[in-house]
């Protein structure tokens, strides 16, 4: 049975952890019909609704997104070669694939939602008082305030200016404000969708799904067409113009992941996703070596119309793609770009509700976004949360370059759980791993993370590393009193309550 007053108050390590009006009594607050009752009824968790195709469309919707429509050229500027480019993209691939073999074991060891915080603080957690939790609290510091917002707001503003796009031309280009409302509106009516129900948000990552890789065939069955019409040529110059510095490999490497991120995305709501010993493995398995060869197939069509140069200077290479060979059908690009940019949106919206959630509820972030709504059993609070910073982040404007420093950062914690899967195999072995990857796996991909991540600042330092670094180390600081001694801000409990009341939200079984 339900306690009858649920607090955290005294429990060391949460954020402003006091609080909370009890499901029961915020139900009497409202008055709600008898149907809506007997829903309240049910226990107070995220329902588990994701099957192998939703599981396969979250990853695959997410990975697929702008990067390989808007931005393919970073690869080949950086790589210099048509050959070395193609060969990025299938490691980048590679890369991915390996990294997501980890996270399959990782999600059937510690069956809870978000990710990287969860393992992270899984793994190093029992090793220390002190320092144990503080990766995990650093994950979930930068993922949530930072690299998840940005890449949210980077996604809505690439939906905008597709959606646009039609109604202005070069001679008349919108006013400035119309591409960041856009933006900030697709953001908040697709977080309004999820705050109302897990299977909406869900199904339309499935639409959403379905459209992009029909925008993804129509691009290689383009570029099938140019090749056995004996558009070889630029294909035919290799290696020709290869670069020589390993560290323009290395940012190569960050503009090609950016176009395969989001394949952890699953593992963001493993506890919501049914049979995960089966779904999560079926549906990584499958969308990753998907995912791959679409990419290879698609920079192949491309190359097949567009010479490296013309490549390099096209804004929109899809578009510029599909004027070229497509004829009539041509607009249907743009159409499915701006799909494809919506469902990588709505993933990323899902799944990073789902760490900052998780954060939450281990108190690593202020309580209340762990709180689902009491009737649609959505982390609603967590959801309009990163609504907000996306926001913020849409109207402060400027954030292309967050790219490659938002690689940088998050292949820091891909790192960690690497290390933590190590961890865990040495410290609990006894846990039950219904599969199991081969150990040279996480050690490659850490040490691929090294290279990522020290490769760049050793090479050309840039003042956004100092920023990064300067970000966490005050998280070490937030989180001595606040997560370590479990202090809350003054007023903290009211405002939990308010806030409550206002959402109707209340936390979870
Ligand atoms: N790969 C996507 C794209 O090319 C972006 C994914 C954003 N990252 C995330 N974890 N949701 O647009």
């Amino acid at each position: 049975q339900r306690q009858s007053r649920f607090t955290c108050t005294g429990k060391p390590g949460h954020i402003g952890g006091e609080s909370t009006i009890p499901p029961a009594r915020l139900r009497e607050h409202r008055t709600h019909s008898a149907r809506q009752l007997r829903q309240c009824s049910h226990e107070t968790r995220i329902p588990r609704t994701v099957g192998a195709f939703s599981g396969t469309a979250i990853i695959v919707g997410t990975m697929i997104g702008s990067g390989i429509f808007v931005s393919p050229k970073g690869v080949l500027e950086r790589t210099g070669s048509v050959a070395l480019s193609l060969l990025v993209w299938l490691g980048c691939g590679v890369l991915s694939t390996l990294g997501a073999l980890c996270y399959i074991e990782l999600g059937l060891v510690i069956p809870e939602s978000g990710g990287e915080f969860s393992y992270l603080f899984r793994g190093f957690g029992p090793l220390h008082r002190f320092f144990g939790p503080l990766p995990a609290f650093l994950a979930s510091w930068s993922i949530n305030l930072i690299t998840k917002p940005a890449s949210t707001a980077i996604l809505s503003l690439a939906f905008a200016e597709y959606c646009v796009q039609p109604f202005f031309s070069v001679e008349c280009p919108p006013p400035p404000a119309v591409i960041p409302l856009v933006a900030a509106a697709a953001c908040w009516l697709i977080t309004i969708a999820h705050c109302y129900s897990v299977r909406m948000g869900t199904g339309m990552q499935n639409l959403f799904t379905v459209s992009k890789l029909s925008a993804v065939a129509l691009v290689v069955a383009g570029g099938v067409y140019s090749l056995y019409q004996g558009n070889t040529r630029h294909l035919a110059t290799g290696f020709q113009g290869s670069t020589s510095s390993a560290s323009d490999v290395a940012t190569a490497f960050y503009s090609g992941l950016w176009a395969y991120d989001g394949w952890n995305n699953l593992n963001y709501l493993t506890e919501e996703v049914v049979n995960p010993a089966r779904n999560l493995t079926l549906a990584i398995v499958v969308a990753l070596p998907l995912v791959t060869i679409c990419y290879l197939l698609i920079n192949v069509a491309y190359l097949s119309v567009l010479s490296p140069r013309e490549l390099l200077a096209s804004p929109a290479v899809a578009v510029t793609f599909a004027d070229r060979v497509l004829g009539p059908v041509a607009f249907l690009i743009p159409v499915g770009v701006a799909l494809s940019v919506a469902g990588a949106l709505n993933g990323t919206i899902l799944s990073t509700s789902r760490i900052c959630f998780a954060s939450a509820r281990q108190g690593h972030m202020v309580d209340i976004l762990s709180f689902i709504h009491a009737r649609h059993l959505t982390p609603a609070p967590a959801l309009l949360f990163n609504a907000v910073l996306t926001s913020g982040m849409i109207a402060a404007g400027n954030i292309d370059n967050l790219i490659d420093f938002f690689s940088f950062s998050v292949w820091i914690f891909y790192g960690l759980v690497m290390l933590a899967l190590l961890i865990l195999r040495r410290t609990q072995p006894e846990l039950p791993r219904p599969y199991r990857v081969h150990l040279w796996i996480p050690v490659v991909v850490l040490l691929v993370s090294m290279y990522l991540v020290v490769g760049p600042i050793a090479d050309a330092p840039k003042l956004e590393y100092v920023y990064v670094l300067c970000f966490l180390l005050f998280g070490v600081v937030v989180y001595t009193p606040c997560v370590f001694y479990g202090h809350s801000a003054p007023g903290m409990r009211r405002l939990t309550e308010l806030c409550q009341k206002a959402l109707e939200v209340v936390p979870t079984d």
